[in-house]
């Protein structure tokens, strides 16, 4: 949905709950709040994970005017150091009540829905499984291959709409390169020689259980053999403007890229040290695509990005002293992806703090501990097919 939104030039969807700034999808992968939206009545919904389909009622929350114009956005202007709202008129006899009053109905996500949505009662079923992989990326599909060849049972969980994870985010060679893996996983579907269960979140360890929750309720999974391969999150790079809508993670364009969605008609491609391989290999799919090696230092605009300003020695420059500012509609910044640590470490995993952020330690074979083991991006493995199935063919389960 939030894909057909951008495709539609709909760019801001949302607002930030304090100072109500725009907001706009930048990751695609439900770690953000930029596509926030209410539909058919029901509040904060993510929809980059909703099925795009015809009748739904998208709206704007947040908002007094319009998705564009929230007057509500002056509080930007009139508190620039920022606001504690338990602090103004503080004192101030009647004022006081009145203010709080005030900043709560104005911050905030959403409003309640209109009907209570039905609830699950009783305690979660409990389910026992062979093998429970978690994350249908590139590591999460070699381990699963891996597990049927060794004639094990495997369900595997992810929170998308579409298994494949990163793989998605590629096109033309880049994609090729993964085509392999990603045949012998759509025969294994296709042949139900395993579970897939997607829209489906590892919600947590506790011990031997986990907790999978889905739009079908929650229960209880407990597994001979877990295999954790949550991949990696995106980089984020501090930088003036980073949540301006447009600003998109190149895993993000490089997904919406493949639904035939060009997030906008100048795209100024951002690739740092250590980033990759997303921004690239979107710069090459993208031709009207400009490419810069290095992080920007600010982006401009307000619902939508207009420019991003470079440090002069990154673009050639007619005054190398001077900041360069590149006029564009769409930002893609490509960073260091930080592995997707917390479900390791619920499990008991020892984490080692890098530059990119925590890296789970495992012993041989990919163990953290009996029964439990990870894979891929979230134990610093490189995003590369042999890398991957490598790691996946000495998997100790
Ligand atoms: S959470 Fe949906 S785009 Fe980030």
């Amino acid at each position: 949905m939030a894909a057909a939104l951008l495709g539609s030039g709909r760019v801001a969807l949302a607002r930030s709950p304090k100072f109500h700034r725009p907001r706009g999808p930048s990751c695609f992968r439900a770690a953000c709040d930029g596509c926030l939206a209410r539909v058919d009545g029901e509040p904060n919904v993510m929809t980059c994970r909703l099925p795009a389909s015809d009748g739904l009622c998208i709206e704007t929350q947040n908002v007094v005017g319009s998705r564009e114009t929230d007057l509500l956005r002056a509080a930007d202007w009139f508190f620039p150091r920022g606001m504690n709202p338990h602090e103004l008129l503080a004192g101030v006899p009647g004022t006081q009540r009145a203010m709080q009053a005030f900043a709560r109905r104005m911050a905030g996500l959403g409003k309640l829905p209109g009907s209570a949505p039905s609830a699950q009662r009783g305690a979660s079923p409990r389910r026992k499984v062979d093998v429970l992989v978690v994350g249908a990326g590139p590591a999460g599909m070699a381990a699963a291959l891996e597990l049927l060849r060794r004639r094990r049972s495997v369900e595997i969980v992810d929170d998308d709409l579409t298994w494949g994870g990163g793989t998605q985010s590629l096109l033309g060679a880049d994609a090729d390169a993964w085509t392999p893996l990603r045949n012998a996983f759509a025969a294994a579907v296709s042949a139900k020689s395993l579970v897939v269960r997607l829209q489906t979140i590892a919600a947590g360890v506790y011990g031997d259980d986990v907790l999978v929750a889905s739009h079908l309720g929650v229960e209880v999974v407990v597994a001979r053999t877990l295999v954790l391969a949550p991949g990696a999150h995106d980089g984020a790079l501090d930088f003036g403007g980073n949540d301006v809508p447009g600003v998109l993670s190149a895993r993000a364009a490089g997904r919406l890229l493949a639904h035939g969605v060009c997030p906008g008609k100048r795209v100024v491609v951002a690739v740092t040290e250590g980033g990759g391989p997303f921004g690239e290999a979107f710069a090459r799919s993208a031709p009207a695509a400009v490419l810069v090696r290095a992080p920007p230092s600010m982006a401009r605009g307000s619902t939508r990005v207009t420019g991003a300003t470079f440090p002069a020695s990154a673009t050639p420059s007619a005054h190398p002293a001077k900041d360069v500012t590149l006029s564009c509609d769409a930002l893609v910044v490509d960073a260091p992806r930080s592995p997707a640590y917390e479900v390791c470490a619920q499990a008991g995993a020892t984490l080692a703090r890098e530059a990119r952020g925590f890296v789970v330690l495992v012993g041989r074979g990919g163990r953290i501990r009996d029964g439990v083991f990870a894979t891929g991006e979230v134990v610093g493995t490189p995003l590369a097919p042999s890398a991957i199935e490598r790691e996946a063919a000495v998997l100790d389960a």
